[in-house]
Formats: C-alpha cells, sequence, structure tokens
C-alpha cells in the first residue's frame, strides 16, 4: 500500500518534512478512526469487546507497516497475549484432566498449526477472538466440552 494512503498531509519536498495536517505524523486521521475507514468496524463491536480494542488501542497489539509475525502483529503472537496475561502461563489453561500436559499455547518453538485457520499458527486466538465475541470469555467456539469437538473428534 501506498504511504499517502495513510500519510496523506505531508510535504515530502522538506525534510524533515512539513506536516500540513490536523494529525500527528501527516496522518489522514488519528488510530483508530483511520484504521476503521478501511476496516470494517463490525469487526470491533459486539456484546464483548476486547478492553485494548474498546480503548482504540490498536498499536498496542498491531504493526501498521510491517511485521515478522502473522496478522501484522506487534510481536510472536502468543507473547503478545502473554505480555497482558501472565497468569496464564502459569495456570494449567485447559487442562480439563485429559493430559498432565495442558493445552499448547503457542509459547513453544514447534507451534502446532490452527486446525481451523489455514496458513496461521495455533496459539491463543485460535481460540479467542481477539477483537470482541458473541460468546463467554471471548472466545471463538464457546467453553463448553462441546466447544472441544471443533477440533477434536468426540
Ligand atoms: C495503513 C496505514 C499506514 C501506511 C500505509 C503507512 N503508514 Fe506510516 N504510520 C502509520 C501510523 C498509524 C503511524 C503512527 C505509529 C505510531 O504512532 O506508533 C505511522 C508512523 C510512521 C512514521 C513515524 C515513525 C514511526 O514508526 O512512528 C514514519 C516515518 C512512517 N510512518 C513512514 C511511512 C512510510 C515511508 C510509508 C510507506 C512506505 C508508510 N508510513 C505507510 C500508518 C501507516
Ligand atoms: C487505506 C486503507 C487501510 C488503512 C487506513 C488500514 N488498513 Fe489494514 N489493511 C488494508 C488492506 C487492503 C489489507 C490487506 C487485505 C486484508 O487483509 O483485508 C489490510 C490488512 C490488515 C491486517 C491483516 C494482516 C493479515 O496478514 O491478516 C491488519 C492486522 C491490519 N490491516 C491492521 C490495520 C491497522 C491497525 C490500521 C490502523 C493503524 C490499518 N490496518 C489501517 C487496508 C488498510
Ligand atoms: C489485544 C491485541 C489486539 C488489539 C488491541 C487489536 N488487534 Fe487486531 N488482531 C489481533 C490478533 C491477535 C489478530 C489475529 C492475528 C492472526 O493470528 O492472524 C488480529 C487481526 C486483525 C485483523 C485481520 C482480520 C481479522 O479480524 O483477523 C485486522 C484487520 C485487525 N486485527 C485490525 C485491528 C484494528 C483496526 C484494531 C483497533 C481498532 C485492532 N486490530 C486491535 C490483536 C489485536
Ligand atoms: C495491551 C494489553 C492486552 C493484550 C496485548 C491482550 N489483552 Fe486480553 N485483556 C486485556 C484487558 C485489560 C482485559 C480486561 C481485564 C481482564 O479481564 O483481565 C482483557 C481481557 C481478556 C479476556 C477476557 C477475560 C474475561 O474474564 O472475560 C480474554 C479471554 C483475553 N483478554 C484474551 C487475550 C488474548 C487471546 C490475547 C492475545 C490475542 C490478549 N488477550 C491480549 C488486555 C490485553
Ligand atoms: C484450546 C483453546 C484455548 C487456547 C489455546 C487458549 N484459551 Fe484461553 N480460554 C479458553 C476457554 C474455553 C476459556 C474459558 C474457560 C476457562 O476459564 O477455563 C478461556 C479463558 C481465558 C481467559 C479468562 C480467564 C479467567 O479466569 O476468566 C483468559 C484471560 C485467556 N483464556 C487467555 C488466553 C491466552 C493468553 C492464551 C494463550 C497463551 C489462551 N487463553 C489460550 C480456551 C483457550
Ligand atoms: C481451535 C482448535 C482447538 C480447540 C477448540 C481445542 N483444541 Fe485441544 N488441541 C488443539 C491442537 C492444535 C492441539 C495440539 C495437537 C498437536 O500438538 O499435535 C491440541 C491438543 C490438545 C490436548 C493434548 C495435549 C497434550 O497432552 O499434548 C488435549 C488434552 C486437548 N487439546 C484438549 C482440549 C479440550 C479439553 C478442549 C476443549 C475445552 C480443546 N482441546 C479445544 C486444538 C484445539
Amino acid at each position: 500500500m501506498g504511504c499517502s494512503s495513510c500519510h496523506d498531509n505531508l510535504d515530502v519536498s522538506k525534510v524533515p518534512h512539513l506536516n500540513r495536517g490536523h494529525f500527528a505524523k501527516g496522518l489522514r486521521a488519528e488510530v483508530p478512526a483511520l484504521c476503521i475507514s478501511c476496516h470494517e468496524q463490525a469487526l470491533f463491536e459486539g456484546p464483548m469487546v476486547h478492553a485494548p480494542v474498546s480503548t482504540g488501542l490498536c498499536l498496542d497489539c498491531h504493526n501498521p507497516h510491517a511485521s515478522d509475525y502473522q496478522g501484522l502483529l506487534k510481536m510472536k503472537p502468543a507473547s503478545l497475549c502473554l505480555d497482558c496475561h501472565p497468569d496464564i502461563e502459569k495456570s494449567d489453561h485447559l487442562i480439563s484432566g485429559l493430559s498432565t500436559k495442558g493445552h499448547p499455547l503457542g509459547n513453544q518453538t514447534d507451534a502446532a498449526p490452527d486446525p481451523k485457520r489455514p496458513g496461521k499458527m495455533f496459539y491463543c486466538a485460535s481460540c479467542h477472538e481477539p477483537h470482541r465475541s458473541t460468546l463467554p470469555k471471548l472466545t471463538r467456539y464457546g467453553i463448553g466440552m462441546t466447544s472441544c469437538q471443533t477440533c477434536h473428534e468426540k
């Protein structure tokens, strides 16, 4: 995408560039309005919205330009979530009496592929919606035992 799709108020004939607009860095609008001018607002609304999303902190999780990680994330996907939810790593997140290892969280080096999202690695956001959900605990498939069957056979 061209720089000017977001920075359209810069006079680049001068260095440092002159900002002709109302927003920092010559941006066309502020975050999150800038992002929502291209991405559907419905992605970020609902009965349960993730706290950093409802406060418009898109850039706490995403790099607007480029990233080494899927989804333009700022850091290794599971590390991003654990940065704000450190207790989850210490907890037995989803052991459910079926395994002594607990559920893989995507923070190991050899993360499994996500069975439901082709091309993506398996981590927190395989089970949780990162932005908003109609289901409890921001889940994608719910919290009951039947939700497990989305990915595991009975
Ligand atoms: C999708 C929108 C978008 C596009 C396209 C975009 N930028 Fe940005 N850019 C931003 C946002 C948002 C920020 C503010 C980042 C912040 O405040 O952390 C930013 C900040 C910057 C900064 C300030 C340094 C920094 O990282 O905060 C520079 C320099 C910059 N952009 C250059 C570019 C160039 C060069 C291009 C084209 C190759 C470009 N941008 C394309 C959204 C964009
Ligand atoms: C000028 C239009 C435009 C703006 C403004 C814009 N985006 Fe995007 N964005 C796109 C397009 C086009 C794509 C690629 C197609 C797609 O995945 O929808 C994309 C893709 C993405 C992706 C998905 C990358 C992936 O690999 O799945 C993320 C995350 C994203 N943008 C975040 C942001 C954030 C955060 C902002 C605000 C700082 C922003 N975008 C502003 C047009 C825009
Ligand atoms: C708490 C972290 C977090 C915040 C805050 C956040 N996102 Fe995301 N976003 C994610 C994650 C995680 C994904 C999924 C990445 C993956 O695994 O592909 C994602 C995916 C996306 C995508 C790709 C389409 C999709 O829904 O999967 C877009 C576009 C996007 N985010 C834009 C935004 C915008 C705009 C904001 C601010 C209104 C925002 N995000 C705030 C974490 C966040
Ligand atoms: C910038 C900090 C931040 C990041 C990054 C972040 N979260 Fe959150 N998250 C919060 C806050 C704040 C809350 C609301 C307070 C709480 O319940 O802990 C929350 C709430 C949640 C909840 C709901 C808890 C409940 O009781 O309903 C889930 C689930 C969750 N986050 C998962 C994730 C996942 C998955 C990721 C990575 C994609 C992530 N978070 C990344 C800050 C963050
Ligand atoms: C296999 C699916 C799955 C994975 C992977 C997963 N979660 Fe969860 N998570 C759930 C379910 C289901 C619940 C609700 C039931 C529960 O509290 O045990 C939940 C609950 C939560 C809660 C709320 C905890 C509370 O006490 O209310 C947070 C926060 C959370 N997860 C964050 C994460 C983070 C961060 C990761 C990645 C490091 C992650 N989850 C990985 C399925 C998953
Ligand atoms: C979004 C898909 C998904 C959902 C939903 C899901 N899982 Fe998993 N589960 C996986 C993946 C991927 C693995 C790792 C498989 C591998 O490493 O080959 C796994 C591994 C496991 C393991 C094995 C851990 C070990 O010992 O190695 C158990 C037990 C497990 N899941 C239980 C559950 C339970 C219980 C639920 C419901 C609460 C659930 N899973 C929901 C995808 C999922």
